[in-house]
């Protein structure tokens, strides 16, 4: 007899409440066990929460399995690094990890550090902190991808056609107007700064021959990237604004691993959700059947909820990373296997660094925690205080 799909709603209103109820996931691993369905709209999704179950589905079943591109990364030249095919990625994948790594990201800290100094100085009235964040990780970003800062020759005319390029929302295509702008940024980053920097160091690699694949990619990395960054960025302050107990214990510097145990209990809590690919090819799995065509999400959030790893897990408690890291069977904020975050360094080292300046204010938050998101089963949640930063005397 064939195999069923799994356990699961498909009905319109359990994909509404996905959207709506933060804790709907977590309340269908309890009605159905770690393996189920539902609907997103006139998708179909099985879920895994379960992270060795996700590791071994990815690895039993990679030749079935397929990535889940957005729409705006199918104009990059030779395929966006994350839905990449296996031959370019093996060509570009390792290069860009080394354009990433710490060296270069580094490379960026004083730029950074004075930068988040001048602009978390800028959250004194209460507000919404996340465009003010994006703005910000936006300008780290350049100067780390591109060597970019305020005073270079090029950063006007890389400004205004990267902005003409990410004019649409991600689930569009560029179209004619974002096309002539990455045309543009093209032509003028064939020839970048000399400053260390992500596209330096490509250039490096390449005997000095950049070429669209790795100057699209690095154009749409500053894209996603830029959100991913700032998302975390929010998530510290709501963290920290509603334990003060944790920025008290920043401020003794008595523990310097402590505000990266912070990075990873925020990551726990937040902003790291989901992964998403695609059947591309039906197969059974744990008994179940995998039709063509249905998405597979990854549960990250609800496997980092789950009580046997993480004693109250809705806690928000850094102590719980003291001692050895856990395993990515346990915790894996940045994905899993093979195209895991290259840009690990990248959002630590602006985290720390924002961390750092909060030393030098008291975080006042209004309105009740709660999170909120657009009407789309891909968006992030976000917290829904308004922030304002209060300097220390
Ligand atoms: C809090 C911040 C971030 C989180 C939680 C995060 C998370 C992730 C996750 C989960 C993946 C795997 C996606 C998948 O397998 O479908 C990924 C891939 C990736 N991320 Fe991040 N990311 C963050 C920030 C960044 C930053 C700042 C960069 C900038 C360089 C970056 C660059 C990348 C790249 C290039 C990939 C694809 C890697 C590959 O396929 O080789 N990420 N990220």
């Amino acid at each position: 007899m064939k195999a069923q799909t799994p356990p699961g709603s498909l009905s319109l209103f359990s994909s509404l409440r996905a959207i709506r109820q933060r804790s709907f996931y977590s309340e269908e691993v309890k009605k159905y066990g770690p393996v189920f369905k539902t609907a997103q709209f006139h998708h179909r999704v099985i879920c895994i929460a379960n992270l060795p179950l996700a590791h071994r589905l990815l690895r039993e079943q990679a030749a079935s399995i397929a990535p889940c591109p957005q729409n705006f990364t199918k104009d990059v030249t030779g395929g966006f690094l994350r839905f990449m095919s296996p031959m370019n990625y093996k060509i570009y994948g390792p290069m860009f990890r080394r354009a990433f790594a710490r060296p270069v990201v580094e490379a960026s800290s004083s730029f950074a550090r004075k930068k988040i100094h001048e602009d978390l100085a800028g959250l004194a009235l209460p507000q919404d902190p996340l465009n003010k964040l994006k703005d910000l990780t936006h300008q780290i970003f350049v100067r780390i991808l591109f060597g970019l800062e305020p005073g270079s020759p090029m950063l006007d005319k890389f400004r205004s056609s990267f902005a003409a390029m990410a004019d649409k929302s991600m689930s569009q295509r560029l179209g004619t107007a974002g096309l002539a702008a990455l045309a543009d940024l093209r032509a003028m980053l064939r020839n970048p700064p000399e400053a260390i920097s992500s596209i330096s160091d490509l250039a490096q690699q390449l005997d000095g021959t950049l070429n669209d694949t790795v100057i699209d990619n690095l154009l749409f990395t500053l894209r996603i990237s830029t959100n991913d960054a700032a998302g975390l960025l929010v998530w510290i302050l709501e963290f920290l604004g509603r334990n003060p107990y944790w920025l008290d214990q920043v401020r003794k510097q008595e523990d310097p691993t402590l505000p990266s145990r912070i990075i990873k209990e925020t990551l726990r809590l937040s902003r790291s959700e989901f992964l998403y690919r695609r059947v591309a090819q039906e197969f059974e799995f744990e008994n179940f059947r995998f039709p063509e065509g249905w998405l597979i999400r990854i549960c990250i959030a609800e496997c980092h909820l789950d009580p046997t790893h993480f004693a109250a897990p809705y806690t928000f408690n850094p102590d719980r990373f003291l001692g050895p890291p856990p395993s990515d069977h346990i915790y894996s904020p940045f994905g899993i296997r093979d195209h895991a975050c290259s840009g690990v360094e990248f959002a630590t080292m602006i985290a720390n660094l924002v961390i750092d300046e909060l030393r030098n204010y008291d975080i006042i938050l209004s309105g009740p925690a709660l999170a909120q998101r657009g009407f789309r089963h891909w968006n992030h949640w976000c917290p829904s205080s308004k922030v304002a930063l209060r300097p220390r005397t």
